[in-house]
């Protein structure tokens, strides 16, 4: 079924169908999702500093905003856990980048943000997960969206801690470089972020 029609003969589009799975993931948990729209921000800025084809800034745009989106499947208890997670709890939250995967599989019009959702947590020395994949084998686009994820989530504050400063979140990620960023893009995200904020 290439798509759902009614009286009118009106196709659903992708548009829709990804409006309608982003909606579902806000009502789900309205945190992740205004994480994911702040994470799209700083990824789509970098990417458009990066002078990324109109094609890869969509794909960084949806990429962005459905990255967490197997969020949905994790159970609230760990989800929505107000201090520090159990080892077994951590794992099972990891699992959130394969069930997001498997979530947008059947729409063969969202295969190249597939890699982007799977791939969000690889780490660039290949200690990431969920397959440990290292460097430049990590897809370019969840690289940079690896970046954004961690400054939002740093800057941000959770149920069980508070949120760091812009300044002390930078200076995490350039401590990570080479180790979970890609060197070359974190430092054109710290150059952006430093150049948006000029108390840094
Ligand atoms: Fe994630």
């Amino acid at each position: 079924m290439d798509s759902v029609t009614d009286g009118n003969d009106k196709a659903l589009s992708i548009n829709q169908f990804l409006q309608a799975l982003a909606m579902t993931l806000a009502v789900r948990n309205k945190d992740t999702w205004e994480h994911s729209v702040q994470v799209t921000k700083y990824a789509v800025r970098l990417g458009l500093r990066l002078e990324l084809s109109v094609e890869e800034i969509k794909q960084l745009h949806i990429g962005a905003l459905l990255h967490d989106i197997g969020k949905i499947g994790i159970r609230d208890d760990i989800l929505l856990k107000p201090c520090a997670l159990t080892e077994d709890e951590y794992c099972q939250l990891k699992k959130h980048p394969e069930i997001g995967s498997k979530i947008l599989e059947p729409a063969s019009a969202l295969d190249c943000i597939i890699p982007i959702v799977l791939h969000h947590h690889e780490h660039f020395d290949g200690k990431g997960y969920p397959q440990k994949l290292r460097g430049e084998k990590i897809p370019f686009l969840a690289r940079i969206i690896s970046l954004a994820d961690a400054f939002e989530a740093m800057t941000s504050d959770r149920l069980y801690r508070k949120a760091m400063t812009p300044q002390h979140a930078l200076e995490e990620i350039q401590l990570q470089l080479g180790r979970q960023f890609d060197p070359y893009l974190g430092k054109a995200f710290v150059k952006m972020i430093k150049e948006v904020d000029f108390t840094l």
